[in-house]
């Protein structure tokens, strides 16, 4: 199985991995033989890369970090719970409104328990593209990516359970007051004006307002909301806050919001590869972010998925196959071509061939 941007997927080619409406229902499953108008239908509905089996890619399995299953309930509570917790009046909660907020951050921790137990059950190197899923309100996905990566990034901080439980739901609510920001302005192409700039920034304040509230949500998760756009420089929102200034889990957030955010397929732009985003990640060390947890992340994501094509500075091209755990950016390699001829596939281990380094890495197929 390997990772294909649809753009250069051609009739006849098949599914590797079913693809997922919001809601988690099947819409194409494996061994789907993809149409000229499946792809153009796919194409509509924003998906961006997907995974094919072919005869180069045979064998190569993907590692699943978070079952299906799990992401696929989670999601669904999230979008019911944020939606609860969106219509909660701030001013004068009715007892009813409390009981279902109550409820629905109830619902929230028990998603992130189950998260955790899995990041915590196999020593995993995160994948999150590795699900091809339709997403028609990306602040529920986006939501969801944000915590696994941020539940991910506090235990490689060696921090407690307690700690680790209070930064999962800190990032499944982190962007609450979004909801409150018109779809035209969270969606729009290009440059946002001021008055639009602005009414964007206003969703950390949103949300902290509301979950500060909340009985239920610890302060320190209702400051995640507020402080995920601050930099370490004082230049972002909405304080200001500097260095210290800021809270420790809202600098966890902001590596797993921005990494997240630009690794996903957006209406007005394609994904960044992880590798590219890593990059742009740590153009930002110490001035937007944490460097400290940027070294931690690196080596909790995969920066080369599997099932990516790559091209080695000798010429080769090859598939990534496996991740090293002990090198997460230097992955086993599966070779299947030596200066653009084919070859018999063979395996290569980067971690092992120091000289060797990744050229060219595309989401491609080589169809
Ligand atoms: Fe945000």
């Amino acid at each position: 199985m390997r990772l294909v941007t649809l753009e250069r997927c051609q009739a006849g080619v098949q599914l590797g991995k079913p693809i997922y409406s919001e809601n988690g229902k099947i819409l194409l499953s494996k061994g789907t033989e993809l149409t000229d108008s499946f792809i153009a239908r796919l194409k509509k509905l924003n998906i961006y890369t997907v995974y094919i089996d072919d005869d180069a890619s045979e064998g190569i399995d993907i590692l699943e970090s978070i079952p299906v299953k799990v992401l696929n309930e989670a999601t669904a509570t999230i979008t019911e719970g944020l939606g609860t917790l969106s219509e909660f009046n701030l001013s004068k909660p009715t007892l009813q409104a409390m009981i279902r907020t109550e409820k629905a951050v109830a619902s929230f921790q028990s998603i992130f328990k189950e998260i955790i137990n899995c990041l915590n059950e196999n020593r995993t190197v995160l994948n999150l593209l590795a699900t091809t899923k339709i997403h028609e309100n990306h602040v529920y996905t986006h939501s969801l990516n944000v915590s696994i990566y941020a539940c991910q990034l506090a235990i490689e901080n060696g921090l407690s359970l307690k700690a680790i439980e209070e930064i999962g739901l800190g990032a499944l609510l982190h962007d609450l007051g979004k909801i409150f920001v018109s779809p035209d302005v969270l969606n729009k192409p290009g440059r946002l004006t001021e008055a639009e700039f602005e009414l964007m920034k206003s969703h950390s304040e949103l949300g902290f307002n509301i979950l500060r509230k909340v009985h239920e949500v610890p302060l320190v998760v209702a400051h995640c909301a507020l402080q995920h756009h601050e930099r370490l420089d004082g230049a972002g929102y909405p304080r200001g806050l500097k260095g210290n200034e800021i809270h420790p889990y809202a600098k966890i957030m902001s590596v797993a919001d921005v990494f997240d955010a630009v690794t996903s397929h957006r209406v007005y732009r394609p994904a960044m590869l992880p590798h590219k985003a890593m990059e742009l990640l740590y153009a930002g060390s110490g001035t937007q972010f944490d460097t400290n947890q940027l070294n931690l992340f690196k080596n909790c994501v995969a920066i080369y998925p599997q099932g990516l094509t790559v091209k080695l500075n000798d010429g080769r091209t090859g598939i990534v196959t496996k991740y090293n755990f002990h090198s997460v950016g230097r992955p086993e390699i599966r070779i299947i071509r030596e200066k653009d001829q084919e070859v018999t596939p063979y395996e290569i281990d980067l971690s092992r061939n120091g000289n060797l380094t990744l050229e060219i890495v595309e989401a491609d197929a080589l169809l």
